[in-house]
Protein backbone atom coordinates (compact mmCIF):
# COMPACT_ATOMS: atom_id res chain seq x y z
CA UNK A 1 0.00 0.00 0.00
CA UNK A 2 2.51 2.34 1.06
CA UNK A 3 4.84 1.12 -1.60
CA UNK A 4 2.69 2.67 -4.46
CA UNK A 5 2.80 6.16 -2.51
CA UNK A 6 6.00 7.13 -0.87
CA UNK A 7 4.37 10.30 0.69
CA UNK A 8 1.70 8.66 2.38
CA UNK A 9 5.17 7.94 5.00
CA UNK A 10 4.86 10.15 8.22
CA UNK A 11 8.12 11.56 9.05
CA UNK A 12 7.69 10.51 12.44
CA UNK A 13 5.63 7.60 13.22
CA UNK A 14 5.55 3.96 11.14
CA UNK A 15 1.93 4.13 9.89
CA UNK A 16 2.67 1.33 7.03
CA UNK A 17 1.97 -1.09 10.05
CA UNK A 18 -1.37 0.57 10.95
CA UNK A 19 -2.75 1.27 7.96
CA UNK A 20 -2.20 -2.66 6.39
CA UNK A 21 -4.10 -3.77 10.03
CA UNK A 22 -6.75 -0.90 9.25
CA UNK A 23 -7.62 -2.22 6.04
CA UNK A 24 -7.82 -5.90 6.87
CA UNK A 25 -10.29 -4.78 9.77
CA UNK A 26 -12.54 -3.69 7.15
CA UNK A 27 -12.01 -7.07 4.95
CA UNK A 28 -11.74 -9.24 7.84
CA UNK A 29 -14.87 -7.84 9.52
CA UNK A 30 -16.84 -8.24 5.92
CA UNK A 31 -16.23 -11.59 5.84
CA UNK A 32 -16.62 -12.64 9.29
CA UNK A 33 -19.98 -11.04 9.56
CA UNK A 34 -21.02 -12.92 5.88
CA UNK A 35 -20.30 -16.15 7.61
CA UNK A 36 -22.40 -14.69 11.04
CA UNK A 37 -25.10 -13.86 8.54
CA UNK A 38 -24.68 -17.46 6.67
CA UNK A 39 -24.90 -19.18 9.91
CA UNK A 40 -27.77 -17.09 11.25
CA UNK A 41 -29.79 -18.20 7.91
CA UNK A 42 -28.98 -21.74 8.08
CA UNK A 43 -31.04 -21.54 11.98
CA UNK A 44 -33.97 -20.26 10.25
CA UNK A 45 -34.00 -22.17 7.39
CA UNK A 46 -31.50 -25.04 8.15
CA UNK A 47 -31.39 -26.44 4.05
CA UNK A 48 -28.61 -23.81 3.69
CA UNK A 49 -26.22 -26.62 5.11
CA UNK A 50 -26.28 -28.23 1.59
CA UNK A 51 -25.34 -31.72 3.21
CA UNK A 52 -21.75 -30.12 2.93
CA UNK A 53 -19.57 -30.83 5.85
CA UNK A 54 -17.72 -27.77 5.25
CA UNK A 55 -20.89 -25.44 5.04
CA UNK A 56 -22.39 -27.62 7.89
CA UNK A 57 -23.31 -25.07 11.11
CA UNK A 58 -20.79 -26.60 13.58
CA UNK A 59 -18.07 -25.80 11.21
CA UNK A 60 -19.05 -22.25 10.27
CA UNK A 61 -20.05 -21.25 13.62
CA UNK A 62 -16.43 -21.34 15.03
CA UNK A 63 -15.21 -19.77 11.89
CA UNK A 64 -17.23 -17.32 12.63
CA UNK A 65 -16.46 -16.45 15.82
CA UNK A 66 -12.74 -17.24 14.92
CA UNK A 67 -13.17 -14.22 11.96
CA UNK A 68 -15.33 -11.78 14.02
CA UNK A 69 -12.91 -11.44 17.45
CA UNK A 70 -9.45 -12.50 16.09
CA UNK A 71 -9.38 -11.24 12.79
CA UNK A 72 -11.25 -8.68 12.71
CA UNK A 73 -11.45 -7.28 16.44
CA UNK A 74 -7.97 -7.94 16.60
CA UNK A 75 -6.66 -6.42 13.42
CA UNK A 76 -8.46 -3.24 14.82
CA UNK A 77 -6.42 -3.86 18.39
CA UNK A 78 -3.29 -4.44 16.56
CA UNK A 79 -3.77 -1.17 14.55
CA UNK A 80 -5.41 1.02 17.07
CA UNK A 81 -2.84 0.16 19.88
CA UNK A 82 0.59 0.42 17.58
CA UNK A 83 -1.27 3.92 16.74
CA UNK A 84 -2.30 5.24 19.72
CA UNK A 85 1.23 4.18 21.60
CA UNK A 86 3.37 5.98 18.88
CA UNK A 87 1.59 9.39 19.40
CA UNK A 88 0.48 9.02 23.08
CA UNK A 89 4.08 8.35 23.60
CA UNK A 90 5.88 10.32 20.93
CA UNK A 91 7.98 8.31 19.36
CA UNK A 92 8.01 6.01 16.52
CA UNK A 93 7.30 2.34 16.66
CA UNK A 94 10.36 0.17 18.65
CA UNK A 95 11.73 -3.13 16.37
CA UNK A 96 9.41 -1.87 13.28
CA UNK A 97 10.73 -5.72 11.60
CA UNK A 98 8.95 -7.32 14.35
CA UNK A 99 6.22 -4.88 14.06
CA UNK A 100 5.75 -6.21 10.47
CA UNK A 101 6.05 -9.90 11.45
CA UNK A 102 3.60 -8.97 13.76
CA UNK A 103 1.04 -8.29 10.83
CA UNK A 104 2.03 -10.93 8.34
CA UNK A 105 2.02 -13.08 11.43
CA UNK A 106 -0.93 -12.40 12.30
CA UNK A 107 -2.80 -13.20 8.77
CA UNK A 108 -1.43 -16.19 8.57
CA UNK A 109 -3.18 -17.42 12.06
CA UNK A 110 -6.21 -16.20 10.39
CA UNK A 111 -5.79 -17.82 7.13
CA UNK A 112 -4.59 -20.93 9.09
CA UNK A 113 -7.71 -20.91 11.27
CA UNK A 114 -10.35 -20.17 8.06
CA UNK A 115 -8.87 -23.40 6.47
CA UNK A 116 -8.73 -25.58 9.49
CA UNK A 117 -11.76 -25.14 10.85
CA UNK A 118 -14.03 -25.65 7.96
CA UNK A 119 -11.99 -29.15 7.41
CA UNK A 120 -13.39 -29.88 10.88
CA UNK A 121 -10.18 -29.69 12.69
CA UNK A 122 -10.18 -28.33 16.33
CA UNK A 123 -9.44 -28.62 19.46
CA UNK A 124 -12.92 -28.04 20.72
CA UNK A 125 -12.57 -25.59 23.15
CA UNK A 126 -14.50 -22.55 22.62
CA UNK A 127 -13.11 -19.72 21.11
CA UNK A 128 -9.51 -22.02 21.37
CA UNK A 129 -10.26 -24.39 18.42
CA UNK A 130 -7.40 -23.97 17.13
CA UNK A 131 -4.88 -26.78 16.43
CA UNK A 132 -1.21 -26.80 18.10
CA UNK A 133 0.85 -25.45 15.35
CA UNK A 134 -1.64 -22.52 15.18
CA UNK A 135 -1.26 -21.98 18.69
CA UNK A 136 2.57 -21.78 18.55
CA UNK A 137 2.20 -19.23 15.97
CA UNK A 138 -0.37 -17.11 17.62
CA UNK A 139 2.23 -17.63 21.20
CA UNK A 140 4.66 -16.34 18.80
CA UNK A 141 3.24 -13.33 17.08
CA UNK A 142 1.86 -12.30 20.57
CA UNK A 143 4.82 -12.34 22.34
CA UNK A 144 6.08 -10.06 19.37
CA UNK A 145 3.42 -7.72 19.61
CA UNK A 146 4.71 -7.30 23.86
CA UNK A 147 7.57 -6.50 22.63
CA UNK A 148 6.84 -4.05 19.97
CA UNK A 149 4.37 -2.38 22.24
CA UNK A 150 6.01 -2.15 25.43
CA UNK A 151 9.63 -1.41 23.50
CA UNK A 152 8.01 1.69 22.40
CA UNK A 153 6.53 2.71 25.58
CA UNK A 154 9.63 2.48 27.52
CA UNK A 155 11.41 4.58 24.33
CA UNK A 156 8.85 6.99 25.24
CA UNK A 157 9.70 11.26 25.57
CA UNK A 158 6.69 11.81 27.86
CA UNK A 159 6.77 11.28 31.33
CA UNK A 160 3.84 9.98 31.98
CA UNK A 161 2.15 6.77 30.47
CA UNK A 162 -1.55 8.03 28.78
CA UNK A 163 -4.34 5.95 29.86
CA UNK A 164 -4.94 4.03 26.64
CA UNK A 165 -2.23 2.50 26.79
CA UNK A 166 -2.82 0.84 30.32
CA UNK A 167 -5.56 -1.07 28.58
CA UNK A 168 -3.60 -1.96 25.65
CA UNK A 169 -1.03 -3.16 27.73
CA UNK A 170 -3.42 -4.95 30.14
CA UNK A 171 -5.17 -6.76 27.42
CA UNK A 172 -1.52 -7.83 25.58
CA UNK A 173 -0.46 -9.18 28.79
CA UNK A 174 -3.40 -10.89 30.06
CA UNK A 175 -4.05 -12.93 26.68
CA UNK A 176 -1.01 -13.79 26.56
CA UNK A 177 -1.21 -15.57 30.50
CA UNK A 178 -4.85 -16.99 29.17
CA UNK A 179 -3.48 -18.38 25.37
CA UNK A 180 -0.41 -19.99 26.78
CA UNK A 181 -2.09 -21.95 29.68
CA UNK A 182 -5.73 -22.76 28.03
CA UNK A 183 -3.84 -24.05 24.98
CA UNK A 184 -1.40 -26.28 26.94
CA UNK A 185 -1.76 -30.53 25.12
CA UNK A 186 -0.29 -33.16 23.81
CA UNK A 187 -0.10 -33.46 20.43
CA UNK A 188 -0.45 -37.08 19.02
CA UNK A 189 -0.90 -36.13 15.47
CA UNK A 190 -0.07 -32.80 13.36
CA UNK A 191 -3.71 -32.02 13.05
CA UNK A 192 -4.78 -33.60 17.04
CA UNK A 193 -4.10 -32.73 20.37
CA UNK A 194 -5.40 -33.67 23.67
CA UNK A 195 -5.67 -30.79 26.31
CA UNK A 196 -3.39 -31.69 29.35
CA UNK A 197 -6.63 -30.59 31.58
CA UNK A 198 -9.35 -33.42 32.15
CA UNK A 199 -12.82 -32.76 33.60
CA UNK A 200 -14.11 -30.00 35.29
CA UNK A 201 -10.29 -28.65 35.52
CA UNK A 202 -10.39 -28.46 32.61
CA UNK A 203 -14.08 -26.81 32.25
CA UNK A 204 -12.73 -23.92 34.71
CA UNK A 205 -9.22 -23.19 33.01
CA UNK A 206 -11.23 -23.00 30.09
CA UNK A 207 -13.69 -20.61 30.91
CA UNK A 208 -11.16 -18.56 33.06
CA UNK A 209 -9.61 -18.04 29.48
CA UNK A 210 -13.08 -17.77 28.01
CA UNK A 211 -13.88 -15.37 30.70
CA UNK A 212 -11.39 -12.88 30.47
CA UNK A 213 -10.79 -13.38 26.90
CA UNK A 214 -13.91 -11.42 27.12
CA UNK A 215 -13.13 -9.25 29.97
CA UNK A 216 -9.52 -8.52 28.19
CA UNK A 217 -9.90 -9.10 24.46
CA UNK A 218 -13.36 -7.82 23.95
CA UNK A 219 -13.23 -5.34 26.58
CA UNK A 220 -10.01 -3.99 27.91
CA UNK A 221 -8.37 -3.78 24.31
CA UNK A 222 -11.36 -1.63 23.55
CA UNK A 223 -11.33 0.32 25.97
CA UNK A 224 -7.60 1.20 25.23
CA UNK A 225 -9.43 2.41 21.49
CA UNK A 226 -12.30 4.41 23.42
CA UNK A 227 -9.77 6.33 25.47
CA UNK A 228 -7.85 7.84 22.66
CA UNK A 229 -10.81 7.59 20.10
CA UNK A 230 -13.43 9.56 21.72
CA UNK A 231 -11.59 12.48 23.59
CA UNK A 232 -10.13 13.04 20.18
CA UNK A 233 -12.90 13.04 17.81
CA UNK A 234 -15.13 15.03 20.49
CA UNK A 235 -12.08 17.73 20.67
CA UNK A 236 -12.68 17.07 24.77
CA UNK A 237 -9.60 15.83 27.23
CA UNK A 238 -10.82 13.09 29.53
CA UNK A 239 -13.63 13.48 31.83
CA UNK A 240 -11.62 11.88 34.90
CA UNK A 241 -7.89 11.14 34.44
CA UNK A 242 -8.77 10.00 38.65
CA UNK A 243 -11.90 7.65 37.63
CA UNK A 244 -9.89 6.22 34.34
CA UNK A 245 -6.95 4.33 36.87
CA UNK A 246 -9.54 4.21 39.85
CA UNK A 247 -11.81 1.78 37.25
CA UNK A 248 -8.38 0.45 35.56
CA UNK A 249 -7.07 -1.45 38.55
CA UNK A 250 -10.75 -2.52 39.54
CA UNK A 251 -11.43 -4.09 36.29
CA UNK A 252 -8.37 -5.72 36.00
CA UNK A 253 -8.66 -7.05 39.47
CA UNK A 254 -12.15 -8.24 39.39
CA UNK A 255 -12.67 -9.49 35.99
CA UNK A 256 -10.18 -12.85 36.65
CA UNK A 257 -12.23 -13.84 39.32
CA UNK A 258 -15.63 -14.19 37.39
CA UNK A 259 -15.49 -17.05 34.82
CA UNK A 260 -17.36 -19.79 37.21
CA UNK A 261 -20.71 -17.94 36.01
CA UNK A 262 -20.39 -19.91 32.86
CA UNK A 263 -20.36 -22.66 34.95
CA UNK A 264 -23.54 -22.49 37.13
CA UNK A 265 -25.21 -25.90 38.19
CA UNK A 266 -22.34 -27.76 36.75
CA UNK A 267 -20.08 -30.10 38.46
CA UNK A 268 -17.93 -27.23 39.34
CA UNK A 269 -17.73 -26.98 43.63
CA UNK A 270 -20.84 -24.64 44.53
CA UNK A 271 -18.60 -22.36 46.27
CA UNK A 272 -16.57 -21.73 42.94
CA UNK A 273 -19.95 -20.87 41.19
CA UNK A 274 -21.36 -18.98 44.05
CA UNK A 275 -17.66 -16.81 44.48
CA UNK A 276 -17.89 -16.23 40.45
CA UNK A 277 -21.38 -15.16 40.87
CA UNK A 278 -20.64 -12.47 43.37
CA UNK A 279 -17.37 -10.92 41.59
CA UNK A 280 -19.47 -10.75 38.87
CA UNK A 281 -21.82 -8.15 40.21
CA UNK A 282 -18.97 -6.27 42.13
CA UNK A 283 -17.80 -6.12 38.50
CA UNK A 284 -20.77 -3.24 37.01
CA UNK A 285 -19.42 -1.15 39.19
CA UNK A 286 -15.87 -0.84 37.49
CA UNK A 287 -17.53 -1.59 33.85
CA UNK A 288 -19.55 1.78 34.45
CA UNK A 289 -16.72 3.34 35.51
CA UNK A 290 -15.38 3.27 31.89
CA UNK A 291 -18.63 4.02 30.38
CA UNK A 292 -19.28 6.99 32.34
CA UNK A 293 -15.99 8.32 32.22
CA UNK A 294 -16.53 7.97 28.14
CA UNK A 295 -19.90 9.20 27.89
CA UNK A 296 -18.93 12.27 30.35
CA UNK A 297 -15.86 13.45 28.09
CA UNK A 298 -18.75 14.92 26.04
CA UNK A 299 -19.15 17.29 28.30
CA UNK A 300 -20.03 20.78 26.48
CA UNK A 301 -19.75 18.61 23.00
CA UNK A 302 -22.75 17.12 22.79
CA UNK A 303 -24.04 19.52 19.93
CA UNK A 304 -21.16 17.93 18.05
CA UNK A 305 -23.64 14.60 17.85
CA UNK A 306 -25.75 16.35 15.35
CA UNK A 307 -23.13 16.75 12.93
CA UNK A 308 -20.59 14.19 13.52
CA UNK A 309 -21.38 10.22 12.24
CA UNK A 310 -18.20 9.16 13.32
CA UNK A 311 -18.69 10.57 17.23
CA UNK A 312 -22.36 8.51 17.07
CA UNK A 313 -20.49 5.10 16.25
CA UNK A 314 -18.23 5.86 19.40
CA UNK A 315 -21.06 7.34 21.87
CA UNK A 316 -23.50 4.26 20.64
CA UNK A 317 -20.70 2.17 21.08
CA UNK A 318 -20.36 3.08 24.78
CA UNK A 319 -24.32 3.19 25.55
CA UNK A 320 -23.99 -0.82 24.03
CA UNK A 321 -21.25 -1.26 26.51
CA UNK A 322 -23.16 0.00 29.78
CA UNK A 323 -25.98 -2.11 28.62
CA UNK A 324 -24.21 -5.38 28.26
CA UNK A 325 -22.24 -4.69 30.88
CA UNK A 326 -25.59 -4.56 33.18
CA UNK A 327 -27.07 -7.73 31.57
CA UNK A 328 -23.86 -9.70 32.39
CA UNK A 329 -23.88 -9.20 35.97
CA UNK A 330 -27.79 -9.98 36.23
CA UNK A 331 -27.53 -13.32 33.80
CA UNK A 332 -24.30 -14.03 36.71
CA UNK A 333 -27.05 -14.26 39.26
CA UNK A 334 -27.77 -18.09 39.82
CA UNK A 335 -31.53 -18.15 39.81
CA UNK A 336 -31.23 -15.31 36.38
CA UNK A 337 -29.12 -17.76 34.97
CA UNK A 338 -31.05 -20.87 35.44
CA UNK A 339 -33.40 -19.12 33.01
CA UNK A 340 -31.12 -17.86 30.50
CA UNK A 341 -28.77 -20.25 30.09
CA UNK A 342 -28.80 -22.29 26.95
CA UNK A 343 -31.21 -19.56 25.23
CA UNK A 344 -30.56 -17.41 22.85
CA UNK A 345 -30.78 -14.76 25.92
CA UNK A 346 -27.36 -15.41 25.64
CA UNK A 347 -26.46 -14.76 22.14
CA UNK A 348 -28.43 -11.88 22.39
CA UNK A 349 -25.86 -10.70 25.58
CA UNK A 350 -23.04 -11.40 23.03
CA UNK A 351 -23.91 -9.92 20.15
CA UNK A 352 -24.99 -6.75 22.48
CA UNK A 353 -21.72 -6.46 23.28
CA UNK A 354 -20.03 -7.60 19.87
CA UNK A 355 -21.94 -6.00 17.44
CA UNK A 356 -23.46 -2.45 19.51
CA UNK A 357 -19.72 -2.33 21.68
CA UNK A 358 -16.62 -3.80 19.94
CA UNK A 359 -17.82 -3.68 16.40
CA UNK A 360 -19.24 0.18 16.57
CA UNK A 361 -16.03 1.41 18.76
CA UNK A 362 -14.05 -0.54 15.95
CA UNK A 363 -16.07 0.77 12.95
CA UNK A 364 -15.83 4.90 14.60
CA UNK A 365 -12.19 4.26 14.93
CA UNK A 366 -11.43 3.28 11.66
CA UNK A 367 -12.94 6.03 10.28
CA UNK A 368 -11.63 8.45 12.32
CA UNK A 369 -7.79 6.77 11.38
CA UNK A 370 -8.39 6.40 7.30
CA UNK A 371 -8.38 9.45 6.07
CA UNK A 372 -5.03 10.03 8.27
CA UNK A 373 -3.03 7.24 7.32
CA UNK A 374 -4.15 7.68 3.86
CA UNK A 375 -3.17 11.35 3.80
CA UNK A 376 -6.29 12.49 3.01
CA UNK A 377 -8.51 15.64 4.65
CA UNK A 378 -11.57 13.37 5.49
CA UNK A 379 -13.61 10.51 4.15
CA UNK A 380 -14.69 10.66 0.52
CA UNK A 381 -18.75 10.69 2.22
CA UNK A 382 -19.87 11.95 5.54
CA UNK A 383 -23.54 10.94 4.45
CA UNK A 384 -22.34 7.13 4.13
CA UNK A 385 -20.75 7.12 6.77
CA UNK A 386 -24.14 8.41 8.62
CA UNK A 387 -26.13 5.66 6.24
CA UNK A 388 -23.80 2.73 7.95
CA UNK A 389 -24.59 4.18 11.37
CA UNK A 390 -28.11 3.94 11.08
CA UNK A 391 -27.57 0.22 9.56
CA UNK A 392 -25.72 -0.65 12.21
CA UNK A 393 -27.53 0.85 14.90
CA UNK A 394 -30.87 -0.78 13.38
CA UNK A 395 -29.06 -4.22 12.47
CA UNK A 396 -27.88 -4.48 16.30
CA UNK A 397 -31.38 -3.48 17.73
CA UNK A 398 -33.24 -6.08 15.60
CA UNK A 399 -30.66 -8.84 16.16
CA UNK A 400 -30.47 -8.27 20.22
CA UNK A 401 -34.37 -7.63 20.88
CA UNK A 402 -35.28 -10.82 18.89
CA UNK A 403 -32.80 -13.15 20.97
CA UNK A 404 -34.20 -11.56 23.84
CA UNK A 405 -37.89 -12.53 23.44
CA UNK A 406 -36.59 -16.16 22.00
CA UNK A 407 -34.54 -16.47 25.04
CA UNK A 408 -36.98 -15.75 27.45
CA UNK A 409 -39.93 -17.60 25.89
CA UNK A 410 -37.52 -20.43 25.08
CA UNK A 411 -36.60 -20.46 28.96
CA UNK A 412 -39.97 -20.16 30.20
CA UNK A 413 -41.44 -23.12 27.76
CA UNK A 414 -38.37 -25.42 28.93
CA UNK A 415 -39.59 -25.05 32.43
CA UNK A 416 -43.16 -25.38 31.99
CA UNK A 417 -44.63 -28.33 33.55
CA UNK A 418 -48.02 -29.71 33.45
CA UNK A 419 -49.76 -30.84 37.35
CA UNK A 420 -49.24 -34.58 36.09
CA UNK A 421 -45.44 -33.46 36.50
CA UNK A 422 -44.80 -34.02 32.85
CA UNK A 423 -43.21 -31.28 30.68
CA UNK A 424 -46.15 -28.75 28.84
CA UNK A 425 -43.75 -28.20 25.51
CA UNK A 426 -41.34 -30.60 23.82
CA UNK A 427 -38.54 -29.25 22.44
CA UNK A 428 -39.10 -29.24 18.67
CA UNK A 429 -41.87 -27.03 19.81
CA UNK A 430 -39.75 -23.99 21.29
CA UNK A 431 -38.01 -24.24 18.12
CA UNK A 432 -40.75 -23.64 15.82
CA UNK A 433 -41.58 -21.47 17.85
CA UNK A 434 -38.64 -19.68 17.79
CA UNK A 435 -38.77 -19.19 14.29
CA UNK A 436 -39.36 -15.42 13.63
CA UNK A 437 -36.89 -14.80 15.83
CA UNK A 438 -34.55 -16.40 14.31
CA UNK A 439 -35.58 -14.81 10.67
CA UNK A 440 -35.65 -11.09 12.44
CA UNK A 441 -31.63 -11.66 13.61
CA UNK A 442 -30.84 -12.76 10.29
CA UNK A 443 -32.56 -9.95 8.52
CA UNK A 444 -30.65 -7.62 11.31
CA UNK A 445 -27.24 -9.40 10.85
CA UNK A 446 -28.04 -8.40 7.37
CA UNK A 447 -28.63 -5.03 7.59
CA UNK A 448 -25.32 -4.30 9.66
CA UNK A 449 -23.52 -6.50 7.07
CA UNK A 450 -24.19 -4.47 4.29
CA UNK A 451 -23.06 -1.56 6.15
CA UNK A 452 -19.95 -2.95 6.14
CA UNK A 453 -19.87 -3.09 2.43
CA UNK A 454 -20.73 0.52 2.43
CA UNK A 455 -17.83 1.16 4.50
CA UNK A 456 -15.36 -0.41 2.23
CA UNK A 457 -16.79 1.36 -0.28
CA UNK A 458 -16.22 5.00 1.20
CA UNK A 459 -12.54 3.85 2.52
CA UNK A 460 -11.76 2.95 -0.95
CA UNK A 461 -13.15 5.98 -2.55
CA UNK A 462 -10.72 8.09 0.13
CA UNK A 463 -7.88 6.39 -0.89
CA UNK A 464 -8.25 7.50 -4.68
CA UNK A 465 -7.67 11.06 -5.66
CA UNK A 466 -10.62 12.50 -5.97
CA UNK A 467 -10.38 13.56 -1.99
CA UNK A 468 -8.02 16.28 -1.29
CA UNK A 469 -4.76 15.02 0.13
CA UNK A 470 -3.77 16.69 3.76
CA UNK A 471 -0.41 18.35 3.93
CA UNK A 472 2.06 16.44 6.05
CA UNK A 473 3.44 17.95 9.28
CA UNK A 474 7.77 18.01 8.75
CA UNK A 475 7.69 17.62 12.67
CA UNK A 476 5.54 14.94 15.68
CA UNK A 477 2.56 16.46 16.73
CA UNK A 478 1.20 16.23 19.99
CA UNK A 479 -1.11 13.28 20.42
C1 LIG B 1 -23.51 -9.48 10.83
C2 LIG B 1 -23.22 -9.65 12.05
C3 LIG B 1 -23.34 -10.94 12.82
C4 LIG B 1 -24.22 -11.98 12.69
C5 LIG B 1 -25.38 -12.12 11.71
C6 LIG B 1 -23.87 -12.96 13.69
C7 LIG B 1 -24.54 -14.17 13.86
C8 LIG B 1 -24.19 -15.15 14.78
C9 LIG B 1 -24.87 -16.42 14.95
C10 LIG B 1 -26.05 -16.89 14.13
C11 LIG B 1 -24.26 -17.08 15.96
C12 LIG B 1 -24.59 -18.48 16.48
C13 LIG B 1 -25.67 -18.41 17.51
C14 LIG B 1 -26.08 -19.74 18.05
O1 LIG B 1 -25.27 -20.68 18.10
O2 LIG B 1 -27.25 -19.88 18.43
C15 LIG B 1 -23.20 -16.23 16.45
C16 LIG B 1 -22.37 -16.54 17.51
C17 LIG B 1 -21.39 -15.70 18.01
N1 LIG B 1 -21.02 -14.48 17.48
FE1 LIG B 1 -21.90 -13.49 15.96
N2 LIG B 1 -22.82 -12.50 14.41
C18 LIG B 1 -22.44 -11.27 13.91
C19 LIG B 1 -21.40 -10.47 14.34
C20 LIG B 1 -20.55 -10.77 15.39
C21 LIG B 1 -19.47 -9.95 15.85
C22 LIG B 1 -19.05 -8.61 15.22
C23 LIG B 1 -18.91 -10.60 16.90
C24 LIG B 1 -17.72 -10.21 17.78
C25 LIG B 1 -17.03 -9.12 17.74
C26 LIG B 1 -19.64 -11.83 17.11
C27 LIG B 1 -19.36 -12.76 18.10
C28 LIG B 1 -20.02 -13.97 18.27
C29 LIG B 1 -19.75 -14.88 19.37
C30 LIG B 1 -18.72 -14.68 20.48
C31 LIG B 1 -20.63 -15.98 19.21
C32 LIG B 1 -20.73 -17.21 20.11
C33 LIG B 1 -21.75 -16.94 21.20
C34 LIG B 1 -21.90 -18.04 22.22
O3 LIG B 1 -21.31 -19.10 22.09
O4 LIG B 1 -22.64 -17.83 23.22
N3 LIG B 1 -20.62 -11.91 16.17
N4 LIG B 1 -23.17 -15.07 15.71
C1 LIG C 1 -19.73 -6.92 33.64
C2 LIG C 1 -19.58 -7.49 32.50
C3 LIG C 1 -20.15 -8.82 32.08
C4 LIG C 1 -20.62 -9.88 32.82
C5 LIG C 1 -20.66 -10.03 34.33
C6 LIG C 1 -21.04 -10.90 31.88
C7 LIG C 1 -21.65 -12.09 32.25
C8 LIG C 1 -22.02 -13.07 31.37
C9 LIG C 1 -22.84 -14.23 31.67
C10 LIG C 1 -23.46 -14.54 33.03
C11 LIG C 1 -22.94 -14.98 30.56
C12 LIG C 1 -23.74 -16.26 30.37
C13 LIG C 1 -23.02 -17.48 30.77
C14 LIG C 1 -23.85 -18.70 30.50
O1 LIG C 1 -24.98 -18.77 30.95
O2 LIG C 1 -23.34 -19.61 29.84
C15 LIG C 1 -22.17 -14.32 29.55
C16 LIG C 1 -21.95 -14.80 28.28
C17 LIG C 1 -21.14 -14.16 27.36
N1 LIG C 1 -20.73 -12.85 27.40
FE1 LIG C 1 -20.87 -11.62 28.98
N2 LIG C 1 -20.82 -10.45 30.62
C18 LIG C 1 -20.28 -9.19 30.68
C19 LIG C 1 -19.94 -8.38 29.62
C20 LIG C 1 -19.74 -8.84 28.34
C21 LIG C 1 -19.26 -8.05 27.23
C22 LIG C 1 -18.95 -6.56 27.27
C23 LIG C 1 -19.13 -8.92 26.18
C24 LIG C 1 -18.67 -8.69 24.76
C25 LIG C 1 -18.04 -7.73 24.32
C26 LIG C 1 -19.53 -10.24 26.63
C27 LIG C 1 -19.46 -11.39 25.88
C28 LIG C 1 -19.98 -12.60 26.28
C29 LIG C 1 -19.87 -13.81 25.50
C30 LIG C 1 -19.11 -13.96 24.17
C31 LIG C 1 -20.60 -14.80 26.17
C32 LIG C 1 -20.90 -16.21 25.69
C33 LIG C 1 -19.89 -17.17 26.15
C34 LIG C 1 -20.25 -18.55 25.65
O3 LIG C 1 -21.05 -19.25 26.30
O4 LIG C 1 -19.75 -18.92 24.59
N3 LIG C 1 -19.92 -10.14 27.93
N4 LIG C 1 -21.64 -13.13 30.04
Amino acid sequence: MSELNPALEHPTYNYKVVRQFTVMTVVWGIVGMLVGVIIAAQLAWPALNFDLPWLHFGRLRPLHTNAVIFAFGGSALFGTSYYVVQRTCQVRLAFEKLAAFTFWGWQLVIVSAAITLPLGLTSSKEYAELEWPIDILIAVVWVSYAIVFFGTVMRRKMGHIYVANWFYGAFIVAVAVLHIINSLAIPVSLTKSYSIYAGTVDAMVQWWYGHNAVGFFLTAGFLGMMYYFVPKQAERPVYSYRLSIVHFWALVAVYIWAGPHHLHYTALPDWAQSLGMVMSVILLAPSWGGMINGMMTLSGAWDKLRTDPILRFLVVSLSFYGMSTFEGPMMSIKTVNALSHYTDWTIGHVHSGALGWVAMISIGATYHLIPILFGKERMYSTALINTHFWMSTIGTVLYIASMWVNGIMQGLMWRAYNQDGTLTYTFAESVMASYPGYVVRALGGTIFFLGMLIMAYNMYMTTRRDVEPKAVPATAGAA
